[in-house]
């Protein structure tokens, strides 16, 4: 009985590892496999309907799978476990036949994403079935990751170990399907994302960038089974986006740097948008709008305030013109601002065919406003507020949006901040309040907390001259200050920024993939209140981030990310999906997303992955007795 009940904890707990079902990343929705090791077939092939995107993505993911040839990282645990040894199975699996229920259904908000894949032994053939495109994509990246190599074996029928060979070129020696094979059949994956909206932000205004940047992070995301790419492309650092009925704005707008302008052409656009869809990747974009536009004065002076000037006017946070360096916003009052407004958003939107559109809206500053005469008199003549002013400013952008019949996406902040009477079709991005805030008032939203899925934060500082770094020892507390920690007992808590604190940084600390992995967006929500929540986003802020860093910004912590979106952040049986058990599964994915060229961070030394558990805060005690 007690052996009975040690197995059955380890079943639970700790699968072992070599199988491949336990490895897969977003972990799917409900798994059955078994115990035999199914070789493919040298002539396996993936056959399906003759739609558009479908071919192109059986070729994609037929390279990716030979091309990969994956072999775990992540040593299984309990190692050397003779009775866990798979039967072999004498049969093949020759192909994978797909079935899609609607073949024309085009990829939009909310689109079916479920499939199921059968991996059967004995039987030639393997299905996957889906009601939609979008579903086959995402369980072909399943089967992919099913997949596994086989080491190449010496005489001594041993793994063969070769020194590291420093002039070795990538060996992507494409031998096909040969001594690949798929761990743990027969399988049924019946899966389907917890979330429809599953997105990562890039800001590419503060730095820019390559289109070719922009597509790899895009592969990522479609590995991840991430279907949303938020382009948050204009700021007030630059304007990249050339438009036909505007070009002053990236004309001078955009970064010119090396004598060549930083823009995104109408046929980068294109690339990106088409290559996106046919990876089951939305493009939304979004014109920041009326804060966040300093850039626009570059062409426009205008139909801006506050331009040019130092954000900071007086050093106090109280009296700021902007939000961070780079001031300016658009002038609410004037005519000529609405009508460049709507020339923007009617081409944007029309450059980018999916039905959302987000209006920006976020950190309007009150105080530019206050700069420029002619708002001051107006407010008076009319008696309004400078909340008053956004919100004329958004009630007529959203009219912009939906006359270019999209539906809007903005941040939070003029609802959950200036409680404005948003209309309750916009959906709102949560970034800085409880989710819980929004979706009480009845909107839709896009969970974005800082606090969990801001992967700028934790890099400190980045403005000029910041002499408060220059510290030799720990500042003295301020005698009240010491008081009330010391009544609270937290003094052991409380850190200045330079020693052991926030380093500087407003949105410290790092985001750490366990945290992102946390976040529970339906947090302290009825069930009710929760089918208000579309999904979430990660976003990257690009103050301190340009192409060079940008892989390891990203990855793996976006995928922490994306496992939450997709498979919830608690199982079918509301049990809490654990750190524990994700982690070897994380740490396996990151040397796989390497692999397909992804310049992932590391999590751990590789000592960690093939010491099963030894890295861990505890040891489990489920172990201890072995
Ligand atoms: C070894 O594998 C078998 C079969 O999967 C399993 O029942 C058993 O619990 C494993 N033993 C240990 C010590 O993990
Ligand atoms: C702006 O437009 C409004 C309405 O279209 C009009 O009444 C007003 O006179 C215009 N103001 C200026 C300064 O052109
Ligand atoms: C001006 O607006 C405020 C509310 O913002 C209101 O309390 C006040 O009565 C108004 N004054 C006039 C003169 O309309
Ligand atoms: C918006 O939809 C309406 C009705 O279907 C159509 O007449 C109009 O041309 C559309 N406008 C744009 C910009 O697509
Ligand atoms: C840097 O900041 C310090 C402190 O505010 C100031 O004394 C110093 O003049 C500044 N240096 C420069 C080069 O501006
Ligand atoms: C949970 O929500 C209730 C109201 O719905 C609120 O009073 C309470 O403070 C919330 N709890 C937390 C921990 O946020």
């Amino acid at each position: 009985m007690k052996l009975f009940s040690l197995t059955a904890a380890l079943a639970t707990a700790f699968p072992s590892f070599t199988l491949a079902t336990s490895l897969l990343w977003p972990v799917p929705q409900s798994i059955e496999s078994g115990h035999v090791e199914l070789e493919l077939d040298t002539s396996f092939h993936i056959s399906g309907p003759d739609i558009e995107h479908l071919q192109d993505a059986i070729d994609r993911y037929t390279q990716l799978i030979t091309n990969e040839r994956w072999i775990p990282v992540q040593a299984p645990f309990p190692a050397n476990n003779q009775t866990a040894k798979p039967k072999r199975s004498r049969t093949t699996l020759g192909a994978l036949k797909i079935l899609i229920e609607d073949e024309d259904q085009i990829l939009e908000h909310q689109v079916d994403e479920s499939y199921v894949l059968d991996i059967p032994v004995g039987k030639d053939t393997g299905t996957l079935r889906s009601k939609t495109l979008w579903g086959t994509l995402r369980g072909l990246e399943t089967f992919s990751q099913l997949v596994q190599a086989r080491p190449n074996l010496n005489e001594d029928g041993k793994e063969e170990i070769d020194d590291y060979d420093q002039d070795e070129e990538p060996d992507y020696d494409n031998v096909g399907f040969e001594e690949l094979y798929i761990p743990n059949a027969p399988i049924r994956i019946k899966d389907a994302p917890k979330y429809t909206h599953r997105g990562l932000m890039l800001d590419t205004s503060r730095n820019y960038f390559p289109v070719k940047d922009i597509l790899r992070t895009i592969d990522a995301m479609a590995f991840n089974k991430m279907n949303v790419f938020h382009w948050h492309i204009t700021d007030s650092q630059s304007f990249p986006l050339q438009l036909k009925t505007a070009p002053e704005l990236a004309h001078q707008g955009a970064y010119k740097l090396h004598q060549r302008r930083l823009v995104y052409t109408k046929n980068d656009v294109k690339n990106i948008v088409e290559y996106a869809y046919k990876r089951g990747v939305r493009v939304i974009p979004e014109i920041d709008m009326p804060a966040h536009t300093g850039s626009w004065a570059l062409s426009h002076k205008d139909i801006t305030t506050c331009t040019g000037v130092h954000y900071l006017p007086g050093g106090d946070w109280s009296e700021r013109l902007a939000a961070e360096p780079g001031t300016g916003q658009l002038n609410p009052i004037k005519n000529k601002t609405y009508q460049i407004v709507d020339k923007v958003i009617t081409e944007v939107a029309s450059l980018f065919p999916d039905s959302l559109f987000h209006g920006g809206g976020d950190e309007p500053v009150y105080k530019c406003w206050n700069q420029d005469q002619s708002v001051v008199d107006y407010m008076k003549e009319h008696n309004a507020t400078g909340v008053d002013l956004l919100n004329t400013f958004l009630q007529k952008e959203l009219g912009f949006i939906r006359k270019s019949n999209k539906t809007a996406i903005i941040w939070e902040d003029a609802v959950t901040n200036d409680n404005l009477p948003i209309p309750k079709d916009v959906i709102l991005q949560v970034w800085i309040n409880p989710v819980q805030n929004a979706v009480k008032k009845g909107y839709k939203v896009i969970a974005s907390n800082y606090n969990f899925w801001y992967l700028d934060c934790g890099h400190g500082g980045w403005g000029g001259n910041d002499t408060s770094y220059d510290e030799q020892v720990p500042p003295a507390i301020p005698k009240a200050v010491a008081a009330a920690l010391e009544k609270n007992q937290v003094s052991d808590n409380y850190n200045t920024p330079n020693w052991g604190g926030s380093g500087g940084d407003w949105c410290s600390p790092f985001k750490t993939w366990q945290r992102v992995y946390s976040y529970d967006v339906a947090f302290n929500l009825t069930e009710i209140e929760a089918e208000n929540i579309l999904g979430g986003e990660v976003a990257l802020w690009a103050e301190q981030t340009d192409e060079t860093a940008l892989d390891v910004r990203l990855w793996p912590r976006a995928a922490a990310a994306a496992e939450n979106m997709w498979s919830g952040r608690y199982d079918e049986n509301s049990v809490k999906r654990d750190i524990g058990d994700a982690m070897p599964r994380m740490f396996d994915w990151r040397y796989r997303l390497l692999k397909r060229g992804i310049r992932a961070e590391a999590l751990q030394p590789l000592w960690c992955g093939q010491n099963p558990h030894m890295c861990d805060a505890t040891y489990p005690a489920v172990f201890q007795s072995m």
